[in-house]
């Protein structure tokens, strides 16, 4: 695909030369385009390397292949990282002194801007207004990460993750339609990853969930405007979701505890995560050994069940309206293919929506793809076309949105 990087003149102007190769890595053909600004901060030459194509700021240049136009006609996506405050109040006015707003003018496909700036730029109300609206002239302004600033601020303006960009533009590819701001205003709950239940300070029962599905599903949420609390198990390795906030847990019963607390009043709770159905009964305080008190058996206790607790506090009146979505891993076996366990399951947990994966060498767990089937309590079942886990994430949301009070 060909995809237009354009480049604002921030210090995170240094995070699109990870973008750029991201990109070209994964076979795109990508065309730089620097504001003015933006080479004050990284070279011209740089850009020029990474992309295998020439960079030039200003619509004078190669005046005969008139680029003003034909790059924006012809790009299947523009990402602007980082977006200033200056040059989205340039593109949100249609402007075009320069070849970057030139381009934005010209281009019909996806536009995603990637805003930088400290917290006081992003927070003012002419830029509230500028991105207000760039997005009713249908980019995509992804909402910036909360952080470490340059020098010693903090707060939200941070320029999303070069990942996170990738991932959001590499969506609006598959699904150019996957980012509505559907969901402002919206507190949404989301559980990711597996559960560890230990057995001694150094060994625990655990699952091969990776936290990808949640993660995307977070993401996603975050970017179409929800407020998002991410309950996370053991996803260190994963990079937090610019513009959610992240809640570790080890244990089912710290999942539980956590669901408790933030569950109640939500407009949705997506539980994602892989929980243990059993815990060793026994923690042992020291290192279990081999030798004369090996054990022979782990007694195992049951743990909650959290998704099916959510139901019945919902039914007793202790949550509010909250849509509650579950997941099921299923494989078929002797007693039914993988449909068949899932609506019995659906029946069994009295959640609103199940989003059912078949699970068996390299699906669903570990990597970044995933698909399945969407069963609702209303009897509605769809299939889940195969894509990224954002992709699958977007078509969750968009089955969610109807069952919002
Ligand atoms: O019964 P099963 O584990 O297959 O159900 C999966 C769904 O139930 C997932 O949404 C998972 O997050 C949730 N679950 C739970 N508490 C448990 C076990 C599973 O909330 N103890």
């Amino acid at each position: 695909m060909r995809i237009v990087v354009g480049v604002g003149g921030g210090i995170a102007a240094y995070k699109a030369c990870a973008l750029v190769r991201r990109f070209t890595e994964t076979g795109h053909q990508v065309r730089v385009i620097p504001t003015e600004s933006a080479l004050q901060f990284v070279g011209k030459a740089t850009f020029e390397a990474l992309s295998g194509q020439p960079v030039s700021t200003s619509v004078f240049t190669d005046v005969p292949e008139v680029p003003h136009v034909r790059i924006g006609q012809e790009a299947d996506l523009v990402v602007i990282a980082p977006a200033t405050a200056d040059l989205m109040a340039r593109a949100a006015q249609g402007r075009a002194d320069d070849l970057l707003t030139a381009t934005l003018l010209t281009a019909r496909c996806p536009v995603l801007f990637a805003p930088a700036m400290h917290t006081e730029m992003w927070e003012h109300p002419a830029t509230v207004a500028n991105v207000a609206t760039l997005r009713a002239h249908g980019a995509t302004v992804m909402e910036p990460a909360s952080g470490r600033l340059t020098g010693t601020d903090t707060g939200p303006g941070r320029l999303p993750e070069p990942e996170e960009i990738f991932g959001l533009a590499s969506l609006l590819l598959e699904r150019p339609d996957a980012l509505p701001r559907d969901l402002e205003g919206r507190r949404v709950i989301i559980t990711a990853g597996g559960t560890r239940e230990p057995l001694d300070p150094v060994r625990f029962l655990g699952n091969r969930s990776s936290g990808k599905q949640g993660y995307a599903l977070a993401r996603v949420a975050a970017q179409r405007g929800a407020s998002v609390t991410l309950i996370a198990g053991n996803t260190v390795e994963l990079a937090p979701p610019a513009a959610v906030d992240l809640v570790h847990i080890t244990t089912a019963e710290q999942l539980a505890t956590a669901v408790d607390k933030h569950a109640v009043g939500a407009d949705a709770v997506i539980m994602a995560a892989a929980v243990a159905d059993f815990r060793p009964t026994n923690v042992a305080a020291a290192k279990i050994k081999k030798g004369a008190n090996e054990p022979d058996v782990i007694p195992l206790t049951k743990n909650p069940d959290i998704l099916a607790g959510l139901v019945t506090a919902r039914t007793e009146g202790r949550l509010g309206d909250t849509a509650i979505v579950g997941f099921a891993a299923e494989t078929g076996d002797e007693n039914g293919d993988v449909l068949t366990h899932a609506r019995a399951k659906l029946a069994r947990k009295g959640c609103d929506l199940l989003v059912v994966n078949a699970v068996g060498e390299g699906k669903a767990f570990e990597v970044d793809t995933n698909d399945g089937w969407l069963l609702g309590a209303d009897g509605t079942e769809s299939a889940l076309d195969h894509g990224s886990k954002a992709l699958l994430a977007s078509r969750v949301l968009d089955a969610l949105i109807p069952l919002l009070h």
